[in-house]
């Protein structure tokens, strides 16, 4: 039985797409892509994600701003994004976080937009999709004093240890699998996390997985992502692609 692949964050607002948008969305089904959720990253990709998603039935979009981005956010963008967070298409927040890889804007405030985001999503009720780079600890801080855990989320791109996977693992969290580049921790994570708690994810146009890195990325190159976690499970890739897209369609 034919099963679709699950991309859980992607970004086809971004100008990398502006040539062959639509042929290369329409072309994907055809690659064994069922569905995907387009993840705003500021306030206008946030708009264009919810506008892809009115577009094509089988997009969904995510309100939010990355830690990068939210030097110039306001309330009245708080409010936009609550105020759309209803409707039908939008399935979580985000994608919000830290990113202390980079120094702008200054921690204190990727803090507060942080912690305001995660208010947002708790009075909303959407799972959150966090950004976490560099950030390991602060994270976990304040997810801990402001986060619904019971409404769920994915720690989009997981970087970190073993030890923090388990963490949130506890919590019910899923980990967003993107890529294999740094070898052996993420392995470790993939082995010590149940299927179950694992999600399907490209972050398109960015972060192409081996072998293609550095050209454009985009959903069709999530075979490569199931081929790595079906090897290091020692299962077959059907059994991946199923089992993430149930954990996909469970926390959204
Ligand atoms: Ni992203």
């Amino acid at each position: 039985m034919n099963r679709w692949i699950f991309d859980t964050h992607s970004h086809y607002d971004d100008e990398a797409f502006d040539q062959d948008r639509h042929e290369l969305l329409g072309s994907l089904r055809d690659k064994g892509v069922g569905q995907l959720v387009n993840v705003g990253a500021d306030m206008a990709s946030s708009k264009e994600a919810l506008a892809l998603a009115k577009q094509y039935d089988f997009i969904h979009a995510a309100l939010g701003v990355h830690p990068s981005e939210v030097a110039d956010l306001t309330e009245a963008d708080m409010d936009w994004i609550r105020s759309h967070a209803s409707e039908e298409k939008v399935v979580a927040i985000g994608e919000i976080g830290l990113d202390y890889h980079w120094d702008e804007p200054e921690p204190a405030v990727q803090r507060k937009w942080f912690l305001r985001q995660i208010q947002l999503a708790r009075e909303v009720q959407l799972p959150v999709i966090i950004h976490s780079r560099d950030a390991a600890q602060d994270t976990l801080q304040i997810m801990d004093e402001h986060c619904d855990w019971s409404q769920g989320g994915v720690i989009h791109c997981f970087s970190y240890t073993v030890e923090t996977a388990k963490i949130y693992l506890r919590k019910g969290f899923y980990l967003g699998m993107v890529t294999f580049k740094n070898g052996r921790k993420l392995v470790e994570v993939v082995k010590e996390a149940p299927l179950e708690q694992l999600v399907l994810e490209t972050d398109s146009p960015y972060l192409t997985p081996v072998p293609n890195r550095g050209r454009r990325n985009d959903s069709r190159q999530l075979t490569y992502v199931v081929d790595a976690i079906a090897q290091i499970k020692g299962i077959d890739r059907e059994e991946v692609i199923r089992v993430t897209e149930e954990n996909a369609k469970k926390m959204y």
